[in-house]
C-alpha cells in the first residue's frame, strides 16, 4: 500500500479538537485517536463520546488506538462512535480475548489492529492471525504522552515484523507510532512502516498541512527504493 500519514490529535489543542480535525482534514490520510484509561497507560485522554462528537467534522478514516486495560468491555461504544480501525494492545489480550475482539469488529466491518509496546515482541498468537489483522502498531515510545523521544531500537523489530508479513504473504500494514518526525520517517518506511502516526510533528506544529507535506517528502523516497 502507499504511504499514509495519520496525525494524532492528542498533540493538538485539547480545548478545541474540532479545529484540530479540521486543520488536518485536507492533507492527512487517517486521523489517529489515542485513547488512554489511566490504567494501562499513565494518562487519561478521551473516550468514545468525544470521538462520536468529532465524527461529523471529518470524512477521513478514524483510527482508534486503545491504550486501555479492558478493550472488550468498551468495544461496542467505540464502534458506535464511528471508528473505522480499532487497535487493542497485545499486552492486555490473550489469543482468546483477541478472537473475541476481532469477531466483534468483523460484525460491523471495522478493521482490527494490534499494538505492541516498544519492549514487546510480536506474540505467536498474533503471527498466526495476521491474515485477519489490518494493522500492527509497532510503538516507538511507551504509551502515555505525545512528544516523547523516538526509540530507534524499535526499527530492528519493525523490520522483523515486516519480514514475517512478507513471508506469510498477508496484507497487514505496519503503523509506526511514537516520536515520528522528519528525522526518522525515511528509516521507518525502510523498515516497513506504511502508516506514520505523527502527534507533535503535525498537530504540535502551527502549520499542520505543511508538516504533513514535509513528512511525506522525506518518507516517500524510501518506498521508491524498495
Ligand atoms: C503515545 C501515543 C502516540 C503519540 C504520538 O502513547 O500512542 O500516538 O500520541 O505522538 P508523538 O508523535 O508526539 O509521539
Ligand atoms: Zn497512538
Amino acid at each position: 500500500m502507499s504511504l499514509k500519514i495519520a496525525p494524532s490529535i492528542l498533540a493538538g489543542d485539547l480545548g478545541n479538537l474540532r479545529r484540530e480535525v479540521e486543520r488536518i482534514e485536507d492533507n492527512a490520510d487517517i486521523i489517529h485517536l489515542d485513547v488512554m484509561d489511566g490504567n494501562f497507560a499513565p494518562n487519561i485522554t478521551f473516550g468514545p463520546g468525544t470521538i462520536k462528537a468529532l465524527r461529523k467534522y471529518s470524512k477521513l478514516p478514524f483510527d482508534a488506538h486503545l491504550m486501555i486495560s479492558e478493550p472488550l468491555r468498551y468495544l461496542d461504544r467505540f464502534i458506535d462512535a464511528g471508528c473505522d480501525i480499532i487497535s487493542v494492545h497485545a499486552e492486555v489480550c490473550t489469543d482468546k480475548t483477541f478472537d473475541d475482539v476481532m469477531n466483534r469488529l468483523n460484525k460491523d466491518g471495522v478493521k482490527a489492529g494490534i499494538a505492541i509496546n516498544p519492549d514487546t515482541e510480536i506474540p505467536d498468537w498474533v503471527i498466526s492471525r495476521l491474515n485477519s489483522i489490518y494493522l500492527i502498531n509497532v510503538m516507538s515510545v511507551q504509551p502515555g504522552f505525545s512528544g516523547q523521544k523516538f526509540m530507534p531500537e524499535v526499527l530492528l523489530k519493525m523490520a522483523k515484523v515486516d519480514q514475517i508479513i512478507h513471508d506469510k504473504g498477508v496484507d497487514t500494514v505496519i503503523e509506526a507510532d511514537g516520536g515520528v518526525d522528519t528525522s526518522n520517517v525515511y528509516e521507518l518506511v525502510r523498515a516497513g512502516a506504511r502508516i506514520l502516526v505523527a502527534g507533535n510533528a503535525v498537530c504540535g506544529q502551527p502549520d499542520a498541512k505543511k508538516a504533513i507535506r514535509e513528512l511525506k517528502e522525506k518518507a516517500l523516497p524510501a518506498i521508491k527504493e524498495v
